[in-house]
């Protein structure tokens, strides 16, 4: 995937560039730019001293001396005030600079902090979609591998309510794999979720779909083939979805091109959370690449549970899936 949240220490990413969250001295501080310059060592205070400062939302390069990184980018962020004073807009200009920057020293690889969002004060939820969204915009027309580096906890607060509500549906649909299956049965007709055996009953009364033909002719379509007559269906461009669900072009062409693709089990289902299908329409989708939501995984059942409410917002996916400690979509 060419966007990847992960958590991390960034002076540990063996990337072409990691990025300095710096200030306009570029002489070091606190932060993520005290760690950059503790791991890197004295060349690069050294080069820095050469550089003669950089304005709030550019960005200026320094090679990484002890870091496992070849370059530093060095950006300055925005002072978060109110944000009525053009905060994003610097923001979003630190992430362009910086990937130009990356872009124009042939860099494949390269890892952002959350910028501003510590000693700066901008709020992290909102530092981490300016992120998402200039990162997003950059990579649907250059190739390259980007991270995004959460270094704590406090980068993805979640509502106590929705916390709550998430532990009670993981409690409620929870199925370690070592359940006694015996006094459960999959109902034949309904998506592969585990079913009590009065639920058997009610699903072989299941009336038959109304549209028989449509339905026989999609039992048959392959993922590749459902998913492009989702996208038709939603009135969504190639692009359009393929970005939504964070998959680099590449790999959406292959689908494309391959009747028989079968993609793997996180990326069809970051398909469906683009595409915004109901849990059986998911259920059918991971069905073709060979998959089910299975009750004794967490990520599934927080995906479930977003999915069944309706929401598909990836931040507020992402920030369940975190507090969950699980691995986000798209990463
Ligand atoms: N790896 C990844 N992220 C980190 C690390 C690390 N080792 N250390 C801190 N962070 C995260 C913080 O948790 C925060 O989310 O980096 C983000 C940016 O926080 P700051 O480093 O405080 O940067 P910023 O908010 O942009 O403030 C810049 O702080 O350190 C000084 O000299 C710097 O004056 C400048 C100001």
């Amino acid at each position: 995937m060419p966007l990847e949240i992960v958590r991390n220490d960034i002076t540990k990413m063996a990337v072409d560039a990691i990025v300095n969250a710096a200030n306009e001295s570029l002489l070091g501080g606190g932060g993520v730019d005290g760690a950059i310059h503790y791991a890197a060592g004295p060349g690069l205070l050294a080069e820095c001293k050469t550089l003669g400062g950089c304005k709030t939302g550019k960005a200026k390069i320094t090679g990484g001396y002890n870091l496992p990184a070849k370059y530093v980018i060095h950006t300055v962020g925005p002072i978060y005030e109110d944000g009525k004073h053009g905060e994003k807009a610097l923001l979003e200009s630190c992430y362009r600079e910086s990937l130009a920057l990356a872009k124009e020293h042939k860099c494949e690889t390269v890892a952002f902090p959350l910028i501003s969002s510590g000693v700066y004060g901008y709020p992290k939820d909102r530092a981490l979609k300016v992120a998402v969204d200039v990162i997003s915009d950059f990579l649907l027309e250059n190739e390259m591998k980007v991270y995004i580096v959460i270094f704590d906890k406090a980068a993805y607060k979640i509502s106590g309510k929705l916390f709550t509500d998430i532990e009670e549906y993981i409690d409620e649909n929870y199925v370690d794999e070592h359940t006694d299956y015996s006094q459960r049965s999959v109902c034949l007709n309904m998506p592969t979720t585990s079913f009590t055996l009065e639920r058997f009953d009610e699903c072989k009364a299941q009336p038959l779909a109304d549209d028989l033909d449509a339905k026989l002719k999609q039992i048959d379509e392959s993922f590749s083939q459902m998913l492009l007559h989702k996208i038709d269906e939603k009135g969504m461009t190639d692009a359009e979805c393929y970005k939504k669900a964070n998959i680099d072009r590449k790999l959406f062409s292959k689908i494309r091109g391959d009747v028989n693709y079968k993609p793997s089990k996180p990326t069809a289902i970051a398909f469906a959370i683009s595409l915004e299908l109901s849990l059986d329409e998911t259920e059918d989708m991971l069905k073709k690449a060979g998959f089910a939501l299975s009750h004794s995984n967490k990520f599934d059942i927080i995906i479930e549970y977003f999915i069944s409410k309706g929401n598909y917002n990836i931040f507020e996916i992402n920030e369940a899936l975190f507090a969950f400690d699980q691995s986000l979509l798209g990463a």
